[in-house]
């Protein structure tokens, strides 16, 4: 088979790029290694920046986002029991879109679908070959039988532990990693959320988050070690603990009920460094990790699309490269600046082994200054509806 951009990967970034070549009339193959059942079946983002929103009109996909998605204009933050709101919309003019990482690919893949998108499942053994030269290509198993496809450019939407990645040489690679010391329990549950906009709580015994998927779909996070077995957290174990995080006022408006996924993240900022080597692109998880405090994984691999869509449309409409040659730079640019937003947000809001009473004062004085300076409300308006492309 011959396609001009070998896509592998069926998660948001590669199926988003694909379906806007595709629209570009640029022909793509996405290779999936799972089935789209179980794609759709993981649990991951919930907010998506006023950006990601963009692109997605751009892929021609947000009617479902704009009709089911909720639009928030603010959120809290909270410090011992205490909350307080930041109004982006007041601050900066701009709004965030509640709308889960599911549907968004749940829309993709119809879309693909309907447009006779080539999105071939099921597969194993992907393989990248001769990156460094003019004709790449790729080769994959699929029962039984390794098939090849020869490309012009090859785009790794693999998420974190896909072949993409591991295709640059060591030498040419950069990594920079920080691991924290503590992971994320999350829980959904078919209850109405807490409140109708998120709230990041900075509480003694550990983070807290209340998000939400729907008016009648909850989901909400603690801070727990990573190592915690889960059958330590029963229902009411979660609730109690999370229950005593939140502000006050929330608190005693909590509604419990039975959950319906329970599950621990560990927490890790990664970056590689190129995100283009020869004819291949990094994209999405698969060149950079953020700790999901922000909420900033998924929207960071939907910039990556928009940098590498605008640089692969010059190439093949008006023989143009210098997107392409300046797309690792360009993504970086950017990615960098979510690797700090969410490494100071999960800092200024987590419990750390160790913490001493420096660091917490550290953190309410953080927390005060948000809660009182317009400017520094402004900043982190910025930072988390997204910066522009
Ligand atoms: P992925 O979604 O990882 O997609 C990569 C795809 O490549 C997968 O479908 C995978 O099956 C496929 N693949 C892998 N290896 C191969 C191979 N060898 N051959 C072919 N295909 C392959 N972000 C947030 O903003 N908020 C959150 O709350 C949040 N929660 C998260 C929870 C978890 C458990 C995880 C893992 C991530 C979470 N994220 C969150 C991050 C966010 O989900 C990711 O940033 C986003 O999924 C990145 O999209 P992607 O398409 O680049 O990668
Ligand atoms: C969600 C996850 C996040 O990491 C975040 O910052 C906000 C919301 C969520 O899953 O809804």
């Amino acid at each position: 088979m011959r396609t001009q951009v070998c896509i592998i990967g069926g998660g948001p970034s590669g199926l988003l790029l694909s379906q806007l070549l595709d629209r570009a009339g640029i022909d793509t193959v996405v290779l999936e290694r799972r089935s789209r059942d179980y794609v759709l079946s993981r649990i991951r983002a919930g907010v998506l920046e006023s950006g990601t929103v963009g692109m997605l009109e751009k892929a021609g996909i947000a009617t479902r986002a704009h009709a089911e998605g909720l639009p928030h204009t603010g959120t809290y933050l909270a410090v011992q029991n205490t909350g307080f709101r930041i109004d982006f919309d007041a601050l900066i003019g701009k709004q965030v879109l509640v709308y889960g990482q599911t549907e968004v690919t749940r829309d993709l893949y119809d879309a693909r679908e309907k447009a006779g998108g080539i999105v071939i499942h099921d597969l194993d053994g992907v393989e990248l070959h001769d990156l460094d030269t003019d004709a790449p290509h790729v080769t994959y198993v699929k029962d039984g039988t390794t098939h090849r496809i020869d490309c012009d450019y090859v785009a790794g939407c693999d998420g974190s532990h896909g072949p993409s990645r591991q295709a640059i040489p060591k030498d040419v690679l950069t990594e920079f990693e920080r691991v924290y010391p503590f992971g994320w329990l999350g829980v959904m549950a078919d209850l109405p959320p807490v409140s109708h906009e998120l709230i990041y709580a900075n509480h003694p015994r550990g983070f807290a988050l209340a998000s939400m998927r729907s008016p009648t779909r909850s989901r909400y996070y603690i801070q727990a070690p990573v190592d915690d077995p889960l059958d330590k957290w029963t229902d009411d174990a979660f609730w109690d603990e999370f229950r005593r995080r939140l502000p006050h006022d929330s608190a005693e408006a909590l509604i419990t009920g039975p959950t319906i996924e329970k599950s621990i993240a560990p927490l890790r900022s990664y970056v590689a460094d190129p995100m283009k080597w020869g004819r291949l692109f990094l994209v999405g998880d698969a060149a950079h990790i953020v700790p999901p405090t922000g909420a900033k994984g998924l929207n960071l691999a939907v910039s990556d699309v928009h940098y590498l869509f605008e640089a692969l449309t010059s190439h093949y409409r008006d023989g143009d490269d210098h997107g392409i040659e300046t797309y690792s730079q360009t993504a970086l640019k950017r990615v960098w600046n979510a690797i700090r937003f969410s490494w100071w947000f999960t800092t200024t809001m987590h419990r750390f082994p160790g913490q001493e009473s420096f660091d917490q004062a550290i953190q309410d004085s953080e927390l005060r200054n948000l809660q009182t300076s317009v400017n520094a409300q402004t900043v982190f308006s910025e930072n988390y509806v997204g910066m522009p492309y």
